[in-house]
């Protein structure tokens, strides 16, 4: 069964509690998704695996710890993913990035598809998905299904926020899955809106509204 993991740490929810702001601009709120993605990066990649090498320092020769298995593929949710990403890729520089558009259907909020490009070699990595949120979690399960149909079995899913429908509904159709948090929010609006959440994260990360 996947685990949901909250990251707690004071300097995310610090930075959370910025970005929830009304008053918070798109530059400050870009910078902050950007800084909350990297130090939820820290969790996130705190499981991968690691092998021993031996190198020379100056001093001669030392046994030391590298990074081992399977690399690492960032996969943003477009628009609003793509905020995540370079928090992710300052910590892993390596990594690739693919690509998965989707957008809501703002009558009957399920995900409409109209993108997807990824790496040739997505299925021999570890994939991390990025959203700053998962409200009836309907394009995470999209997204993640069409990463299994490539042929990925490591699939680990990162959202800002997150409603407990989406965690409830994501958790049920991807059990294989590890979703990361900073905040499990209240619940949905009428609209699927997550409340108290921080309004349209897409909009709010490029001033479209
Ligand atoms: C938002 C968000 C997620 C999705 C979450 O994207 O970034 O992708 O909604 O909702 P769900 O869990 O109910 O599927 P949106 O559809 O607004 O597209 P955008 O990022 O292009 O604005
Ligand atoms: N998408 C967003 O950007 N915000 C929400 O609260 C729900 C879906």
């Amino acid at each position: 069964m996947g685990k949901v993991i909250e990251c707690n740490h004071p300097l995310i929810q610090h930075k959370l509690a910025i970005l929830r702001d009304i008053q918070t601009g798109a530059k400050d709120f870009r910078e902050l998704v950007t800084e909350i993605s990297m130090l939820m990066g820290y969790e996130v990649t705190s499981d991968l695996p690691l092998e021993e090498r031996e190198i020379t320092t100056p001093m001669g020769p030392a046994k030391v710890h590298m990074i081992s298995g399977k690399k690492v593929g960032l996969v943003p949710i477009l628009r609003a993913g793509l905020g995540m990403v370079d928090g992710f890729l300052s910590l892993i520089p390596a990594a690739k990035v693919g690509h998965i558009g989707l957008y809501r259907d703002p009558a009957t909020f399920k995900p409409v598809s109209y993108y997807c490009k990824m790496p040739e070699d997505i299925q021999s990595r570890q994939i991390i998905v990025l959203d700053p949120m998962l409200a009836t979690g309907g394009s995470a399960i999209d997204s993640v299904s069409e990463l299994k149909k490539m042929g990925v079995t490591s699939i680990k899913v990162v959202n800002i926020i997150a409603a407990p429908e989406g965690i409830e509904a994501l958790t049920e159709a991807h059990p294989d899955v590890d979703i990361y948090v900073a905040s499990i929010d209240e619940r949905l609006n009428d609209h699927k809106y997550i409340l108290p959440g921080l309004g349209d994260a897409g909009d709010r990360l490029f001033g479209t509204k």
